[in-house]
């Protein structure tokens, strides 16, 4: 598939996931939208706020225990990263790791991955390093790989912005791609409610940004009439979802155009943007393990974990199949 095609069927893809999730009785938008080239941008912005702990908190993990978790990766692996975006946090476990030998990074964000690639290249220069633009949360080919171990990467709690469902299709999937192999994947932990609050509602106001942002996406891409001062960044904890919501609330009652329809919107009507699920280490234990996976290392602080998981080869999915 050309490049061209790629972008016309994602831009279908924008398009249909706008028309119905505007159209739903409790109107929603999936967060994979929110990282148009602006969307990338904040994203980076955000990784840099006091009030987003979780970069932080997982940097530090990742720097005091870079060589433990290199040595957890074994020699010679190849690195398969998923929505590898800037790509800061995996310097720290390539420079760590021993030899490692191919460097897959994999994301929807074709322009941020090319940069990315670019700047890992300069920086390990005997490293192949082979790109993928895929939506990681759906089934793609992977390039060629090397005879020896592989291992999955998914740091910055990603893995909190998939149900139930998706996580485990994606852990399923991510534990075919590694074949016996292993995974590290960063997950945020459950912690007092207004950390979490003001996390996804920074005294900046960048998340603000950043979720607004997919309302002028709309308008540009899809023709859309967001008025966007009519409309409020809202960050809500749900308990029974164990998950921190964002939320694009209508400021009034009105008739708005976007994709060649209309859309009523009440007064105090929200539009579901994300939801990043907080985990302890038992609920994420129990997640894996539904994907095939055996929880087999924890490096943590108080906020974060990085969790070294190791493909459960007697899984109750291939036990059941
Ligand atoms: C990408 N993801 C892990 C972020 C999160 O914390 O759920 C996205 C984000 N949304 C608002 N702030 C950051």
């Amino acid at each position: 598939m050309t490049e061209l095609d790629l972008q016309s069927r994602w831009s279908e893809a924008f398009r249909s996931a706008v028309v119905s999730g505007l159209s739903a009785p409790r109107k929603r938008l999936p967060s994979c939208w929110l990282y148009d080239a602006r969307g990338c941008d904040l994203f980076n912005a955000i990784t840099r706020l006091d009030d987003y702990y979780p970069t932080r908190a997982e940097t530090e993990i990742l720097l005091r225990h870079a060589s433990d978790i290199a040595e957890f990766c074994g020699e010679g692996a190849a690195l398969l990263e998923y929505g590898a975006g800037a790509g800061v946090k995996t310097e720290l476990l390539i420079d760590a790791m021993n030899a490692p030998r191919l460097y897959v990074p994999i994301d929807i964000a074709s322009d941020e991955l090319l940069t990315t690639t670019e700047r890992m290249g300069r920086r390990f220069s005997s490293l192949q390093i082979s790109p993928v633009i895929a939506d990681f949360t759906g089934a793609f080919d992977l390039p060629a790989l090397p005879p020896g171990p592989r291992v999955a990467f998914f740091p910055g709690s990603t893995i909190g912005n998939l149900d139930r469902r998706e996580a485990i299709a994606f852990l399923t999937r991510m534990r075919a791609h590694v074949a016996g192999g292993r995974a590290i994947i960063g997950v945020d932990l459950k912690k007092d409610r207004n950390i979490l609050l003001s996390a996804y509602d920074d005294s900046e106001g960048v998340t603000a940004a950043f979720n607004l942002n997919l309302l002028a996406r709309i308008n540009r891409e899809l023709d859309g009439g967001f008025p966007l001062d009519r409309f409020a960044h809202k960050a809500r904890w749900n308990e029974a979802e164990s998950a921190v919501e964002m939320h694009l609330v209508s400021l009034d009652a009105r008739e708005i155009p976007a994709a060649g329809r209309d859309f009523e919107f009440r007064a105090g009507e929200s539009i579901h943007t994300e939801s990043s699920r907080k985990y302890d280490l038992n609920s994420f234990a129990a997640l894996a393990e539904a994907a095939g996976w055996r929880l087999a290392r924890c490096w943590r602080n108080a906020q974060f974990a990085v969790l070294g998981l190791e493909a459960n080869l007697a899984s109750p999915l291939e036990a059941w199949s």
